[in-house]
């Protein structure tokens, strides 16, 4: 399988990475459906809900700065730095549903965080963009219309924000090789865009320690973690 997947690699021009929170679980970030995903009891799909917010917003942000903390600290690892390396060989596009900020800070610069990033709070009413480290504690406030400051982050429930999935679309009804990270696949958006990947002729490759809604329709399931894989797969420094 991995020589399979070597091969299809070396002969892509364009390659198209989408990646789910499998990528950063060896940088010690709990992934949403996996072991250590609760958070004081409560279940990741019970708090990053629009419906969570309006009944308790004061939670929602202990929450988020507790797992900002987490991502701050937490390093990339080798599987952010081989899909970072793919910019200098291919026409790469990056989709990452990760919201943690280790993908930039690997390399990464083309790419689209399609759920947002933990470092950035939007006005509930303006929808001013603002870093989360130059608000106040508790529910921030908008500097700008002082109304309620949220993290920009697209929650259970919520529809994509225009535009988010567009360039990801267009750039899998062109890619050769689509290359699919750390995810479970349960979020239909990202896998459907591997999925137009994959109609419109691109060579599927599955990297993840277990079986995803990708791996029904990969030509190759590379099984086990990223942090040791994407670096055979994609080379190392
Ligand atoms: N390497 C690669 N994959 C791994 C690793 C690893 N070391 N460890 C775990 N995985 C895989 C799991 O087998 C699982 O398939 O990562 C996947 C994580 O799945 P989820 O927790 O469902 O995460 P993800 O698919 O990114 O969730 C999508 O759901 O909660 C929302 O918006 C949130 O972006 C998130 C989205």
């Amino acid at each position: 399988m991995l020589e399979a997947a070597r091969q299809a690699l070396g002969g892509a021009t364009r390659v198209l990475v989408v990646t789910g929170a499998g990528i950063s679980a060896e940088s010690g970030i709990p992934t949403f459906r996996g072991e250590g995903g609760l958070w004081e009891g409560f279940r990741a799909q019970d708090l990053a809900t629009p419906q969570a917010f309006a009944r308790d917003p004061e939670l929602v942000w202990r929450w988020y700065r507790w797992r900002r903390d987490i991502c701050n600290r937490a390093q990339p690892n080798p599987g952010h730095l081989a899909v970072a390396r793919l910019e200098q060989t291919h026409d790469s596009l990056l989709l990452t549903q990760n919201v943690d900020g280790l993908h930039p800070r690997a390399g990464s610069e083309r790419l689209v965080e399609i759920h947002g990033n933990i470092d950035t709070a939007r006005c509930t009413a303006c929808w001013t963009l603002t870093p989360i480290a130059e608000l106040d504690d508790g529910v921030p406030r908008c500097p700008r219309c002082a109304g309620t400051m949220r993290p920009h982050i697209l929650w259970f429930g919520e529809t994509y924000w225009e535009g988010t999935l567009d360039v990801g679309l267009a750039f899998a009804g062109r890619a050769d090789v689509c290359l699919v990270v750390g995810t479970s696949g349960m979020v239909t958006a990202p896998t459907s865009v591997a999925m137009h990947a994959k109609r419109s002729g691109a060579f599927v490759i599955d990297v993840n320690p277990n079986t995803s809604e990708v791996t029904r329709f990969a030509d190759a399931w590379l099984k086990g973690p990223s942090g040791e894989l994407l670096p055979e797969l994609i080379g190392a420094d």
